[in-house]
C-alpha cells in the first residue's frame, strides 16, 4: 500500500525523500510524488510510475532545493493512478501539501459539502478532500495546522497515516496515524517520518512509532509533541532502539530481494529458533507462550486469523497443533471473520498470523476477538506492528525484514514458531510421547541444513521453468501437511508470474479440476515419501493417463514418482510434520524462475501490496 515519506532538517530534503520512496517501494505502489518547500514556495512534482519516472520527470521540471519535504507512493484506491490522482495533494489556495496513506470513507458527503462552500478538485482521491477539509477549518476556526488536522481527524472515517504541511508555518510538519503506520525518525536537529524505518536508518536509529489515534508536531529545533486525536491529552514519546541495518534492506548480490529471503531461509530459521530450542535438552519455550500457558491449555479450541501467505501457514498449524497437542483448531479469512459474527469464546485462544504486522483486516480480526473476550496471541515479523501490539502477547518470527511482496522467508519462519507452538503445548499436554517429542525438537533443529540441501536445486527448478514459463495455467497438488504447500505454491506463482495457478487437495483433484488436464497442463505434485504416499501416486498415475505433465517433489532415492514424472526435485528425508518447511522451497524457487524467465517485476509484482493496510 501507499508508502509517506518526510524530512525536516538541515540537510537537502528532495534526495533523502526519493531514496526513502525507493525503500518502500516493495510496500507496492502505481504513481509516486513529491513536494520540496524553499524560499520560492511549494515545489511539487508527481507523476503516474515508478520512483524513477519521478525522478526522471524532477530532473526536467522540478526545484530540488529546500530542506523540507513530503513523498509518497500511491497504490490507488479512489481514482485511477495517473500523474493528477498522485501525492502530495494541495489545498485549494496552495498553501496545505498532504500525503496520505488509507482510506477516507466518508470523502463524498465531506466533498459535497465543501464543493458547496466554493471549494474545487482536481482529483478523484479521498485525500485532496482531506486536505481542503483541514484548510475550511484552518479558516473557519481560525486555528493553526495542528488544530484544524486534529478538528478534521475527528470528523473522518476511515483509516490513515498522514503528514501534512503548511506553507505559512514552514517549520513544522504534522503527522498523525490510525490503522496506517507511521514511524517518526529522531535525528539531531532533524526529523524523518516513513511508514516504516528503512527510509531513515542510515540517519538515525532512534525513532518513535505513532500509536493508533495519535497525531505529533514535528517542529525543527523542538522536541517533537504527541497528542491524542480525540481528547487532546499530551502523550509522552516512547523512543525505540530500531534494530534495523542497511544490509538487512539491500539485496547483497542477488538480482532481486525474493532471491535473496529465499536463501536467507536456512539463517532466518535459525534465527526463529534461537535461544527458544534445545533438542539437546528437549527443551522448547517462547516467553510469549511460557508465560501465558494455561490460556492455551485451558482453550476449548484455538482460531487462526490471517490473511494469504500467513493463512497458509495457519492452516500448517491447523495440522501441526491438532496432530501434536490435541487441540481443536479453526482457521479463517481474516476478511471473512472479521464479518460474519462468528461465536468467540472467553475459552478461544485466537492466534493471528502476519509478516507485516498491519494487515487491516488480520487487526480488524483480533480486534473483534479481544473484544468477545479471547486471549489474542501474535505471530508477527515486524517489531513493534501494530498486530503485535495489539495482541495480549506473542512470538515474532525474527525473519528480518522481508522487502520481496511475495512472501518466502515470512512462511517459513510463521511455520517454525507454530511448530515450536505445537510441540509445547504438546510438552504440557502429553499428547506426544517422549520419544516422538524428542525425535521432533531434533529434526527442526536441522531442518536449516536442510533447507540448504534443497537449495542446491536452484539449477533443477531453472529448467524446468525454462520449459514451462509459457504456460497459461498450472496446477498444484498436495496432501496432508502438504495441501497448504500447494496452496501456497500456486499463490507464489499467481503473484509474481501472472500465469492462473491453483492448489487442491490432490484426493479433491476427481471432484472437478481432473477435467482441466490435458497435455499442456503443468501439474506440480507435492509427494515425498512420508505422508500418504501411496494415495498420491494414484493421484499422479490419474494425471499421467489424462497426459497432463508432471513435476514432482519427491524424497530422495524416490523411484516410483519418478518414473510417472515428466520432471522431478528431490529433497531430503524429514518427517510429514516438518515437511512444508523443505517442500515450499523448490516451489519458491520455480515460481521465482518462471517470473523471471517471463519478464515481469519479482520484487513488486502489478497491483500487489507488501503490507495491505486497507480492507
Ligand atoms: C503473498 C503475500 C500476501 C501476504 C498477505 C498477508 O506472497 O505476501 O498474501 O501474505 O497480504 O500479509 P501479512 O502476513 O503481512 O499479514
Amino acid at each position: 500500500m501507499c508508502g509517506i515519506v518526510g524530512y525536516i532538517g538541515h540537510r537537502e530534503a528532495y534526495p533523502i525523500v526519493t531514496k526513502g520512496l525507493r525503500r518502500l517501494e516493495y510496500r507496492g505502489y502505481d504513481s509516486a510524488g513529491v513536494m520540496l518547500y524553499n524560499e520560492k514556495g511549494i515545489n511539487l512534482c508527481k507523476t503516474k510510475g515508478k520512483v524513477s519516472d519521478l525522478e526522471k520527470k524532477a530532473k526536467a521540471e522540478l526545484d530540488t532545493k529546500g530542506t523540507i519535504g513530503i513523498g509518497h507512493t500511491r497504490w490507488a484506491t479512489h481514482g485511477v493512478p495517473n500523474d493528477v490522482n498522485s501525492h502530495p495533494h494541495l489545498s485549494n489556495s496552495g498553501n496545505l501539501a498532504i500525503i496520505h496513506n488509507g482510506i477516507i470513507e466518508n470523502y463524498a458527503p465531506l466533498k459535497e459539502e465543501l464543493k458547496n462552500r466554493g471549494y474545487t478538485f482536481k482529483s478523484d482521491t479521498d485525500t485532496e478532500v482531506l486536505v481542503n477539509l483541514i484548510e475550511e477549518i484552518q479558516k473557519t476556526e481560525k486555528t493553526k495546522l495542528g488544530k484544524a488536522v486534529q478538528i478534521a481527524l475527528n470528523q473522518v472515517v476511515g483509516a490513515y497515516a498522514i503528514a501534512v504541511f503548511d506553507i505559512k508555518n514552514p517549520e513544522e510538519i504534522v503527522a498523525a496515524r490510525l490503522g496506517s503506520p507511521l514511524a517518526i525518525g529522531i535525528g539531531e536537529n532533524e526529523y524523518f517520518i516513513a511508514s516504516d524505518a528503512t527510509p531513515f536508518i542510515e540517519y538515525t536509529s532512534n525513532a518513535v512509532y505513532l500509536e493508533d489515534g495519535e497525531m505529533a508536531n514535528i517542529r525543527l529545533h523542538k522536541p517533537i509533541k504527541i497528542r491524542k486525536i480525540k481528547d487532546d491529552s499530551l502523550v509522552t514519546p516512547t523512543v525505540q532502539e530500531l534494530q534495523l541495518n542497511l544490509e538487512q534492506i539491500e539485496k547483497g548480490g542477488y538480482d532481486h530481494f525474493m532471491m535473496k529471503e529465499i536463501y536467507e531461509q536456512p539463517n532466518v530459521i535459525k534465527d526463529t529458533y534461537r535461544g527458544r530450542l534445545n533438542a539437546n535438552k528437549g527443551i522448547v519455550q517462547m516467553a510469549g507462550i511460557e508465560d501465558n500457558i494455561e490460556k492455551f491449555l485451558n482453550a476449548e479450541r484455538i482460531l487462526i486469523v490471517a490473511c494469504g501467505t500467513s493463512w497458509h501457514a495457519g492452516l500448517v498449524a491447523e495440522y501441526v497443533i491438532e496432530e501434536f497437542a490435541r487441540i481443536p483448531v479453526e482457521v479463517e479469512y481474516a476478511s471473512e471473520f472479521r464479518y460474519r459474527n462468528p461465536i468467540i469464546n472467553k475459552k478461544d485462544v485466537v492466534i493471528a498470523i502476519s509478516q507485516s504486522g498491519e494487515t487491516a483486516d488480520t487487526m480488524a480480526a483480533i480486534k473483534l476477538a479481544k473484544e468477545n473476550g479471547a486471549f489474542v496471541f501474535g505471530v508477527c515479523n515486524v517489531v513493534g506492528s501494530s498486530i503485535s501490539r495489539e495482541s495480549h502477547a506473542g512470538a515474532y518470527t525474527h525473519a528480518g525484514p522481508e522487502i520481496g511482496v511475495a512472501s518466502t522467508k515470512a512462511f517459513t519462519t510463521q511455520i517454525t514458531v507454530l511448530t515450536m507452538l505445537a510441540l509445547r503445548l504438546a510438552k504440557a499436554k502429553g499428547t506426544l510421547s517422549n520419544s516422538d517429542y524428542h525425535r521432533y525438537l531434533m529434526e527442526l533443529e536441522i531442518i536449516p541444513e536442510k533447507v540448504k540441501e534443497v537449495l542446491s536445486t536452484n539449477d533443477i527448478t531453472k529448467e524446468i521453468a525454462l520449459k514451462f514459463k509459457d504456460s497459461t495455467n498450472c496446477l498444484y497438488l498436495g496432501r496432508g501437511y502438504n495441501f497448504p504447500v500447494a496452496l501456497e505454491g500456486a499463490l507464489k506463482l499467481k503473484e509474481i508470474s501472472y500465469i492462473h495457478a491453483e492448489g487442491y487437495p490432490a484426493a479433491e483433484m476427481k471432484h472437478g479440476p481432473i477435467a482441466l488436464i490435458d497435455e499442456q497442463m503443468p501439474v506440480i505434485v507435492i509427494a515425498p515419501k512420508q505422508g500418504h504416499y501411496d494415495k498420491i501416486v494414484s493421484n499422479i498415475q490419474e494425471i499421467k493417463s489424462r497426459s497432463g505433465k508432471i513435476i514432482a517433489v519427491v524424497t530422495k532415492g524416490d523411484t516410483q514418482v519418478r518414473e510417472l514424472s515428466d520432471y522431478v526435485i528431490e529433497i531430503p528425508e524429514t518427517s510429514d510434520a516438518l515437511s512444508p518447511l523443505i517442500t515450499t522451497i523448490p516451489l519458491q524457487l520455480l515460481s521465482y524462475h518462471i517470473a523471471v524467465l517471463r519478464g515481469c517485476n519479482v520484487d513488486q509484482p502489478r497491483n500487489l501490496a507488501k503490507s495491505v493496510t486497507v480492507e
